[in-house]
């Protein structure tokens, strides 16, 4: 099912397809996608194209890329094959194949399997379903109801990662609800008092949840000397969003930064998260910038969700387990069923 629908593999930037928002021409690189190594190039007129990692001929990764170690990304103007040479475009068609001149060899059919990679938000998206919609329209309404964020140019500052021993689908349903805010996350709570209030309960996420008194951003204090993104509305300068991207992407949005969550599925019982803390690029440049006033507090709760997580893990997977009941304020968690059901039954 994951591989009918647009996954998010991690930012632009950090694979050198795309620069202060641009896209790079020229340029390969390698990355994981559910398990598989896939190529992603960047043509010579930016455009984005993703192909299996495997030469058409007799099988070799066209980059070889040993297990654990990243292949660095980098210009290219073409992908050659170690093993004999085998030569790709940047668009996966097989340009030459050597000694074969004086051959019947239909290089037309030997192109590099692909894949459809798009952009969004300052993200690499990639999917095996070739009729899928634009990955804009996939994501509908998330990028309308963040337009005013500037995803697209921001950096990473710092980047927390996990690994986390629970289903994807638990850690996006945390993420779905603040029923457990008050007895996870009290240290949150007092920063958002509305997370804790009536178990979480009737939170305006549309307009934005406020702070305490005197707080307008997710840092230990609540406040920082970064300046708020130019172009946002009067509440989002002071109020905490948040938008569950199905089915990889956890976005909570505050005004100076934005903590991106990249879920990947490794194993029906583990989670890889990649958490990018990203800022405007003009206060990542400043000498004195310092995201651990942020940092220290999102890894304070992250490693709360994902110790619950895996205490959720645990206990479903018991021979004791039954499912419960949905509290009224866990509405928005029951969304991960209404999204994965009719996907389930369309991808058989
Ligand atoms: S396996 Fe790639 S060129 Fe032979
Ligand atoms: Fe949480």
């Amino acid at each position: 099912m994951l591989r009918r629908e647009w996954t998010c593999i991690g930012r632009l930037d950090e694979f050198g397809l795309a620069a202060a928002g641009h896209a790079s021409p020229n340029r390969r690189a390698v990355v994981c996608y559910l398990g598989e190594s896939v190529i992603v190039t960047a043509d010579a007129a930016g455009a984005l194209h993703a192909f299996a990692n495997v030469c058409r001929h007799r099988g070799s990764q066209v980059v070889p890329v040993e297990p654990g170690i990243p292949a660095e990304p980098c210009s290219a103007k073409s992908l050659r094959c170690p093993y004999h040479s085998w030569t790709y475009g940047l668009d996966g068609r097989l340009l030459h194949a050597p000694h074969t001149d004086d051959i019947d060899l239909d290089t037309s059919r030997f192109g590099l399997q692909t894949l459809h990679a798009a952009a969004w938000g300052g993200f690499l998206w990639l999917t095996e379903d070739l009729e899928a919609p634009a990955v804009v329209d996939a994501l509908h309404p998330v990028p309308e109801r963040v337009r005013r964020y500037p995803l697209d140019t921001l950096v990473v500052g710092m980047r927390l990662t996990y690994s986390v021993a629970a289903n994807w689908k638990v850690i996006a349903e945390n993420y779905n609800e603040c029923y457990h805010c008050g007895p996870v996350h009290p240290e949150l709570s007092r920063l958002v008092p509305a997370f804790g209030d009536g178990g979480g309960a009737d939170l305006a996420w549309d307009d934005g949840i406020p702070h305490r008194d005197g707080a307008w951003t997710f840092t230990v204090s609540g406040t920082t000397d970064r300046a708020p993104f130019p172009d946002l509305d009067e509440a989002e300068r002071v109020r905490h969003k948040g938008e569950l991207v199905y089915p990889n992407l956890l976005l909570s949005l505050s005004a100076e930064h934005v903590a991106a969550f990249v879920l990947r599925p490794t194993a029906v019982d583990r989670t890889e998260i990649t958490c990018d803390l990203l800022f405007a690029p003009d206060e990542s440049a400043k000498p004195e910038f310092d995201p651990s006033d942020a940092g220290d507090l999102w890894d304070l709760v992250n490693r709360q969700d994902w110790a619950i997580c895996e205490s959720v893990q645990r206990g479903m997977t018991s021979r004791y387990y039954t499912q419960g009941w949905f509290a009224p304020m866990e509405d928005a968690s029951a969304d991960i069923r209404r999204w994965l059901l009719p996907r389930l039954e369309r991808h058989g």
